[in-house]
């Protein structure tokens, strides 16, 4: 069982529920442009200083991808819990016109990485190791893959891109009440891990809405500014990692950061109820989990059932169920580990999978496979969706892994390292930090990237955009996502009322649903709890962050009230 520092294990407990907290949303049905809708564009991130960088470069002449690096390097500043410049992620695009790719930014094992590097000389996992501190991290992959999409797809000059983000860091952005009092729990943690200092402490308690300015970053923000990539991965800050990591313990090299490469990839593309659907292949296993679960739910009337009626919350917990132990076996990183992915999402392959599936009672997990595992404890991750004035959008999902990711800020550099070697198989069938296992599939080895649960989705209905979407949220990634897209396609619900709906998750094991408060009624849990369903309530899942287009071509946003998240349109 691993420890959980004090500080994280709350990052999404007391989180109030505010309904309508953005500009950009709506809370009503589809309809007609309303005071809350914009034809222009929109941007929905973690924060509102992230999202109004985004619009400000939109209206710039930028695109969604001008706005989408620019957001990128803003969430570095001021959502430093999991916007990065030290960790990784994946982008999906579709282009006005239909084109669609998708881009692989996750971290990877550094090149001294061995399979057993996190275990004890009995073979246990080490509590701790594969999460904080220099030995957690892999090699960062964000900055590489904003210059390549930039190379790819960007208008505007990348400095002009990066210069808004220099500018909050140099002079400073409010913390928000949730950050203060994360921040504070967190104190000694980070002075342990950063004895030479980081912008992320200071004496005192940090109070909502003081300024966090952070010079260090600033600097690092001005060489990636000056010098794309080669201002990250070689250079100054390249020195300055490697020093951190032969301070610490760590083995990331100067080889393995000028090495690092992004890849463009072949997105996923599936079908539910006549839309479709465009997501992340592996290494994240969120794309194949996505359709899979559309898949095994789509022969049924969920509308008719109902949103979180006792049949609907059955069928989807079984469709998670027998996906996530699927994941568990099947995915990993594609350059290292054959996936059988077609086989994985055909209908053929679905039908039999949910054949053994009863009305009567809840299959159980250990009939499909077996395991014990703790509960997810903290889930942090954070998206941003994006629509430009001509149409094209960018769905991006981005982590430190950990809230803070490794808990150590670069000395001399400012940012913050990841802890992604923990969604690796530290062993098999060992869970990591969400209570994931994995098999062989994602064993460590060296230069391989760990899989990952980020479900960047972007959804078109007859050939024009409908939907961008995608959340944090850990293991609770996938069926997020798949809630969303169920509530908006078969509940009839606006983007905002979609994101705002209570969710429930179940990933195969621990053999339990897990419920937002609220997300079940007291009939419903007493009939599926008969069942041999257990239940248990937990804090907020998920932080949606998602744009749709109606029908009359303006978008509307759903900004997650769990988070500080907001929506800018114009
Ligand atoms: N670090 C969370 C994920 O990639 O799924």
């Amino acid at each position: 069982m691993q420890k959980v520092l004090k500080g994280r294990s709350s990052t999404f407990i007391l989180i109030l529920f505010i309904p309508f907290l953005i500009t950009g949303c709506a809370g009503g049905q589809l309809g007609k442009q309303s005071s809350k809708e914009f034809r222009n564009g929109m941007v929905v991130s973690a924060r509102e200083e992230a999202s109004q960088v985004g619009i400000d470069i939109l209206k710039k002449g930028g695109n969604a991808v001008d706005a989408a690096v620019a957001v990128q390097f803003a969430l570095a500043v001021v959502y430093p819990n999991a916007g990065n410049l030290g960790g990784g992620g994946f982008m999906v695009y579709r282009s006005a016109k239909g084109e669609t790719n998708s881009l692989d930014f996750r971290e990877k094992a550094p090149a001294a990485a061995s399979r057993n590097m996190y275990l004890d000389s009995l073979g246990q996992p080490i509590v701790d190791k594969s999460l904080y501190g220099t030995l957690a991290a892999g090699v960062p992959g964000s900055v590489a893959g904003m210059y390549e999409a930039h190379q790819k797809y960007g208008k505007l000059k990348w400095a002009d891109l990066i210069e808004p983000s220099v500018l909050l860091a140099q002079h400073g952005f409010k913390v928000t009440e949730k950050q203060a009092k994360e921040l504070n729990e967190l104190h000694d943690d980070f002075s342990r891990l950063n004895p030479l200092g980081t912008a992320l402490i200071k004496e005192g308690t940090w109070q909502a809405g003081e300024k966090m300015v952070q010079a260090e970053l600033a600097q690092t923000l001005i060489q990636i500014r000056d010098h794309g990539r080669d201002g990250f991965y070689q250079g100054t800050v390249a020195d300055a990692v490697v020093a951190e990591m032969q301070r610490t313990g760590g083995i990331i090299t100067k080889q393995d950061l000028q090495n690092y490469k992004a890849i463009w990839r072949k997105p996923i593309i599936g079908q539910y109820r006549g839309y479709k659907v465009i997501t992340m292949p592996p290494p994240s296993s969120g794309g194949i989990a996505l359709l899979q679960l559309l898949g095994s739910v789509e022969g049924y009337p969920l509308k008719k059932w109902g949103h979180n009626a006792d049949s609907t919350v059955q069928l989807m917990v079984e469709a998670e169920r027998r996906t996530y132990a699927d994941r568990a076996a099947h995915l990993g990183d594609p350059d290292f580990y054959k996936v059988p992915q077609k086989h994985l999402m055909e209908s053929s392959y679905l039908k039999q999978r949910m054949s053994n599936f009863s009305w009567a009672k809840a299959t159980l997990s250990s009939a499909i496979g077996a395991g014990v595992m703790p509960p997810a404890e903290h889930e942090e991750t954070t998206h941003f969706s994006i629509v430009d004035r001509e149409g094209n959008s960018v769905s991006l999902t981005t982590t430190l892994n950990g809230s803070y990711g490794a808990l150590v800020a670069v000395k001399g550099a400012g940012f913050l390292l990841n802890n992604e070697m923990d969604d690796f198989s530290v062993k098999p069938g060992a869970p990591n930090m969400y209570g994931l296992v994995g098999g062989e599939a994602n064993a460590i080895q060296p230069d391989k990237r760990m899989l990952s649960s980020m479900t960047p989705a972007i959804l078109e209905k007859e050939g024009d955009l409908f939907m961008v979407v995608g959340t944090p949220g850990g293991s609770t990634i996938m069926t997020s996502v798949f809630q969303t897209i169920l509530n908006v396609i078969d509940f009839d619900m606006s983007m905002q009322a979609a994101v705002n709906a209570k969710k429930f998750h179940h990933q195969w094991l621990p053999d339990v649903v897990q419920v937002e408060e609220g997300a079940l009624d007291s009939v419903t849990r007493v009939k599926l709890e008969s069942k041999g369903y257990p239940i248990k309530v937990r804090g907020p899942i998920g932080r949606v962050d998602a744009i749709l287009k109606n029908k009359w071509g303006y978008y509307q946003a759903g900004a997650d009230p769990r988070g500080d998240d907001k929506a800018v349109g114009w």
